[in-house]
């Protein structure tokens, strides 16, 4: 099953709104997405609607269990879509980051193999390069790094790629890099330069379009819902949202071929 990790060492750059922002586009195209929050943060989970509190088992309670396909276990209806379910994140999650017992960089991996009925799993890695993102780069078939476009969020990019090959030769020879989402666009004279040199260094790798720095992303976090319930104001957003989203079901299509085939 096409898994997904969203990632960038850097806070605040966009990685959630993506995942939120992708995952609402691929509900609104007939897919069934599985959004597993690996931030202890949880900001995830809440825009989708779901409480960080509740008492359900969470990704930090499957990542603990160590047990094939136990993340079934944790799978909640998000708040709204058709076809979005969650794997909730607390704070408690913090605590698998100092987990070092040889074995345990395999435990969401582990959790997530035999869950099936999804066409997308879209896994919201945390604001670091530490274990929980390693656990995240195991369990997924793709990475994709989202950035802004200024120099410390793309010294950000650097560092996750350098993960992503430590990763890819130590546990997981599949892992492959899907793309760079560029997050936070504006008209500043700042953002056309990064943004310039994400291409000139990346190339091909960067998706297009990019995603505008809009006042509704924030609007839409807050009141845990979609771009696409504000209107005019949302198209924008919701549309470039659309566009990266017909990326990752394509990647969903290669990989549901290679599995018949
Ligand atoms: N394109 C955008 N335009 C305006 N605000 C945005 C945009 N993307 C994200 N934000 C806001 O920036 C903050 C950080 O975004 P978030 O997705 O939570 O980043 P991360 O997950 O990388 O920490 C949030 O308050 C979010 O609402
Ligand atoms: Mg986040």
């Amino acid at each position: 099953m096409l898994t997904v990790a969203f990632t960038n060492q850097k806070g605040g750059v966009g990685k959630t709104s993506t995942v939120v922002g992708i995952a609402s586009a691929l509900d609104r195209r007939g897919l069934r997405v599985l959004c597993v929050d690996l931030d202890p943060q949880a900001d995830l989970t809440q825009w989708l609607g779901v409480d960080p509190l509740a008492e359900h088992r969470n990704v930090n309670d499957v990542i603990y269990a160590d047990t094939r396909a136990v993340a079934g276990e944790a799978i909640q209806r998000a708040g709204w879509g058709e076809r979005i379910d969650v794997i909730a994140s607390t704070l408690d999650l913090a605590e698998r980051e100092t987990d070092l017992s040889p074995g345990s960089e395999f435990r969401l991996r582990k959790a997530l193999d035999g869950v099936d009925g999804y066409d997308v799993v879209l896994i919201d890695c945390p604001p670091s390069i530490g274990r929980l993102v390693v656990l995240g780069f195991v369990a997924a078939t793709h990475v994709v790094v989202v950035t802004e476009p200024s120099a410390a969020s793309l010294r950000g990019v650097d560092n996750v790629l350098r993960t992503l090959q430590v990763v890819q030769e130590h546990y997981n020879r599949q892992l492959q890099l899907a793309g760079i989402v560029i997050n936070h666009q504006s008209r500043t004279n700042e953002s056309a330069l990064r943004v310039q040199e994400v291409a000139e260094v990346y190339g091909a790798s960067v998706w297009e379009p990019y995603v505008p720095a809009r006042a509704v992303v924030a609007a839409a976090m807050g009141a845990s819902a979609s771009v696409s319930d504000y209107g005019a104001d949302g198209r924008p957003v919701a549309e470039v949202y659309e566009a990266l989203a017909e990326r990752v079901a394509a990647l969903a299509e290669t990989a549901a071929a290679q599995v018949s085939s």
